[in-house]
């Protein structure tokens, strides 16, 4: 074989290896690469949606970017976090708080946005603790929770629910149902409430008494309803008899029924809140049957439909929005849980058991016709919440869809028995499901709802307003306020704290009354106090107050825990503590020299001499 035959064979061998890498195993590869392409967001660039993920026993909320998976942020909420100081320092008033209210953790399930005209407006993102029987509003202009409330008579509040289409009140359902007469009789009659929340206030105005475990919540899209699913109508204690009943009920709440009988003195008043007996006010609890423990409830962005699903039935009940008549009970797969919407018709549900989403047409599947599921798409593994972007609100925007996963198995390297949570980014734009990405997150995420970045970019602060009582540069002080209380007021600026040392005495109460008088976004500076439990994250324009006590005598060196600047780690200051019986006269922190110390035999060297 001459040289010139080789390198013609070779040149074939080398195009037939192209032409089946294109054609062949090739057909793979570019739907990997076609996937990526969707999420993949260039350094410098923004994601197109935030997304809200619930935290679960985090007691937080995870700021994700979509479609990037992007985690963002975290907002800690019933949960103290040091890395962002908060709820950290016995003295901050939201520790305070949570404490009052429930204790330094929670159960964080279901993230509800606020809605003007039934979208997302970008004001708040409500959040419930189930554990706790509480609700924390979360600002989102500083994306921090500013109420935690607690809700009475009331024991596992699970599904909340903003009142569409402008959120004039939050619907908050109790799951663990309670003895309703006070334990005056034994065995005692258990039911439990649904709470009608003031969404500014965050009062509880009324409640409404209801059987069964009250599960997941949505509304109409007119104001009229709130849905819930209660599961239990056998009051049962146990799984055996909880599961008893082939139908278990959607409970519809005529909320302005309601409203008129609380005006008029209809509620029975319990802990301060007016509660409604059904018996007492036909027409405001109305029960539709449906099969069987049903679990999510979720309505349709055109109002018309509302969906139940049946969790110990494969199939869901469309429910309609305004006669509360069953219009159809499809079959959709094993332990369907949740549904969301892509404002075309079709409606995804979460198949638990199947570890499937299906997507069905809505108006087919009430015709009966025999081809109302459009696709399947597997899941990994046991998917509970799904949602789409825009998905619970009126305006969908029908492009990706969330599936939050209870396991994730084999789907990431093993990090010891307990394996992250799973989440799985689809592509529901097209007429087939397309898995576009999964993403590990710490534990738990439940629910989520996304709002479009054009929506909430703009409405996001660079820099906290100065507080009334905030110092200011030049007004820093050291003062004794008795005979054992000394208070610090004290500013940060890149990369000094003024005072940058005091003196205090032992068992002296310290407060600390501290500014970050930085104007610039996102210069934070970190408060740290070793000894103390105390470490403070304070954004530009913050203020904070906490309280220590001086602890043992010695020198305390506090230091900025957030790097600010090249001088960041000669951010640092002494809270010098003397002996109780020492004589020393504490000197002013003005004039107070800043000494320097020498080993003895060692000698200095340098400008330091
Ligand atoms: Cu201030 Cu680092």
């Amino acid at each position: 074989m001459n040289r010139k035959s080789t390198l013609l064979i070779l040149l074939a061998v080398a195009g037939t290896v192209a032409f089946m890498r294109t054609v062949g195993c090739g057909s793979a590869r570019t739907a990997r690469s076609a996937a990526a392409e969707k999420v993949y967001v260039a350094p410098g660039e923004h994601d197109k949606y935030y997304g809200f993920l619930s935290g679960g026993q985090s007691g937080s909320i995870f700021v994700i970017g979509i479609p990037s998976c992007r985690l963002i942020r975290e907002i800690p909420i019933f949960e103290p976090r040091a890395a962002y100081g908060y709820a950290i320092a016995d003295s901050d008033p939201r520790r305070q708080e949570l404490i009052r209210t429930g204790g330094l953790w929670g159960d964080t399930h279901h993230p509800a946005l606020s809605e003007t005209d039934g979208v997302y407006d970008g004001r708040y993102v409500y959040i419930n603790d189930l554990a706790n029987a509480r609700v924390a509003r979360v600002r989102l202009d500083y994306f921090e929770a500013d109420k935690i409330a607690k809700i009475p008579n009331l024991q596992g509040a699970h599904g909340i629910a903003v009142l569409s289409p402008n959120t004039r009140l939050l619907v908050v359902n109790g799951e663990f149902e309670q003895p309703t007469d006070g334990m005056a009789t034994n065995p005692a009659p258990y039911t439990s409430v649904i709470a009608y929340l003031d969404p500014e206030t965050m009062q509880t105005k009324f409640e409404v008494r209801v059987p069964g475990n009250i599960d997941i919540a949505d509304t109409s899209k007119d104001g009229r309803y709130s849905f819930s699913t209660s599961y239990n109508l056998e009051q049962g204690k146990d799984i055996n008899q909880m599961t008893q009943l082939d139908r278990d009920a959607v409970v519809a709440v005529d909320v302005p029924l309601a409203e008129k009988a609380v005006a008029a003195g209809k509620g029975h008043v319990v802990n301060g809140v007016p509660i409604l007996e059904p018996s007492e006010n036909p027409g405001v609890v109305t029960m539709i049957p449906v099969p069987k423990n049903p679990h999510g409830i979720n309505v349709s962005p055109d109002g018309k439909y509302v969906i139940a699903s049946g969790k110990l039935s494969p199939t869901v009940s469309i429910i309609d929005a305004h006669t509360l008549k069953i219009l159809a009970e499809p079959e959709v797969g094993l332990g369907p849980l949740h549904t969301t919407f892509d404002g075309r018709g079709n409606a995804y549900t979460s198949l638990f058991i199947d570890s499937q989403v299906v997507k069905w047409n809505i108006e087919k599947a009430i015709k009966g016709a025999p081809d109302y599921i459009v696709d399947r798409i597997d899941i990994h593994y046991n998917i509970g919440h799904l949602q789409a972007v825009g998905g619970a609100s009126m305006k969908p925007a029908g492009d990706y869809l969330l599936a939050l996963n209870k396991l994730s198995k084999d789907q990431y390297l093993p990090v010891g028995p307990d394996l992250p949570e799973d989440q799985e980014l689809i592509d529901i734009s097209g007429h087939k499901m397309k898995m576009l990405a999964s993403f590990p997150t710490p534990p738990e995420p439940h629910d989520a709802e996304f709002i479009d970045a054009k929506i909430l970019s703009p409405r996001v602060k660079q820099v906290y307003t100065p507080a009334p009582d905030a110092v200011s540069e030049g007004r820093e002080t050291v003062v004794r306020t008795g005979p054992h209380s000394v208070t610090v007021n004290m500013t940060m600026l890149r990369s000094a704290y003024t005072p940058d040392s005091f003196t205090v005495r032992e068992g002296d109460q310290v407060t600390l009354h501290l500014t970050n008088v930085e104007t610039i976004r996102d210069n934070i500076h970190g408060f740290a106090l070793p000894d103390h439990g105390l470490n403070l994250q304070l954004p530009p324009g913050d203020t904070r107050t906490v309280t220590v006590p001086a602890g043992r005598p010695g020198v305390y060196w506090y230091y900025c825990t957030n790097f600010c600047s090249a001088l960041h780690l000669e951010m640092r200051g002494r809270m010098i503590v003397q002996p109780k019986d020492s004589t020393i006269p504490i000197p002013d922190w003005k004039s107070a020299q800043n000494v320097k110390g020498t080993v003895p035999g060692v000698p200095s060297t340098g400008a330091v001499q």
